[in-house]
């Protein structure tokens, strides 16, 4: 059994969809575990993130995806904060190997989320991850299409601010990149 942990960050829930389809991918490939891992602002204290359960299933996992919606052109500072905390895992490069991917929403169609994802991958980096890519070129740009804003580095959805749930394109989306990421993690980790 692999374990796939998705970490993210979530105001409105459009973020926590792509979560969600993610995890729904992942889980469509036999022997995965897929776990849903929120940051909650119950986590906070003086500005400070700290939730010892959320790290121990991070330790755990053999894939970390990590999500946050784009908020002036990069992380939200939830999310950022999240990232901080883990400076003690990253000096001891706990992470090491495991493998990673992340995921962004935002309201405007560009929004600046490759800036996000940027930060995303930058962070794996650091923790000496290997880093799984979107994996699809774009099916088209209309709302039922597949990486219909033509992103690479991992996956970007679009909504505005009235709409409750995420457009059907962004939520195929997920899933196949929930699935790609189970496939890679099962083939990384080959006894
Ligand atoms: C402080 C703030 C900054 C934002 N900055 C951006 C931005 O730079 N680009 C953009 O497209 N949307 C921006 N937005 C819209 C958010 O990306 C959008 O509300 C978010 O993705 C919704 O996700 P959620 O429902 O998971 O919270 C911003 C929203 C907030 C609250």
């Amino acid at each position: 059994m692999k374990n796939i942990a998705i970490v993210y960050f979530s105001a409105g829930g459009h973020t926590q969809q792509l979560a969600l389809g993610i995890a729904e991918g992942a889980r469509s490939v036999p022997q995965t575990n897929a776990v849903l891992l929120r940051i909650e602002n119950s986590d906070f204290r003086d500005g400070r993130w700290k939730n010892d359960e959320t790290i121990a299933n991070l330790d755990r996992a053999d894939a970390i995806v990590f999500g946050s919606p784009t908020y002036m052109g990069g992380l939200a500072a939830q999310f950022k904060a999240f990232i901080d905390a883990c400076g003690g895992i990253w000096y001891e490069q706990r992470w090491k190997n495991k493998l990673a991917a992340g995921f962004t929403h935002s309201q405007g169609l560009s929004g600046d989320k490759l800036n996000t994802l940027e930060g995303l991958a930058i962070n794996a980096m650091q923790h000496s991850m290997i880093w799984i890519s979107l994996g699809t070129r774009p099916e088209g740009s209309q709302h039922q299409h597949i990486n219909r804003l033509g992103s690479y580095l991992g996956l970007m959805a679009q909504s505005e601010a009235d709409q409750i749930n995420i457009h059907d394109g962004d939520r195929h989306t997920a899933k196949l990149f929930g699935q790609r990421i189970a496939d890679a993690t099962h083939r990384w980790n080959k006894p």
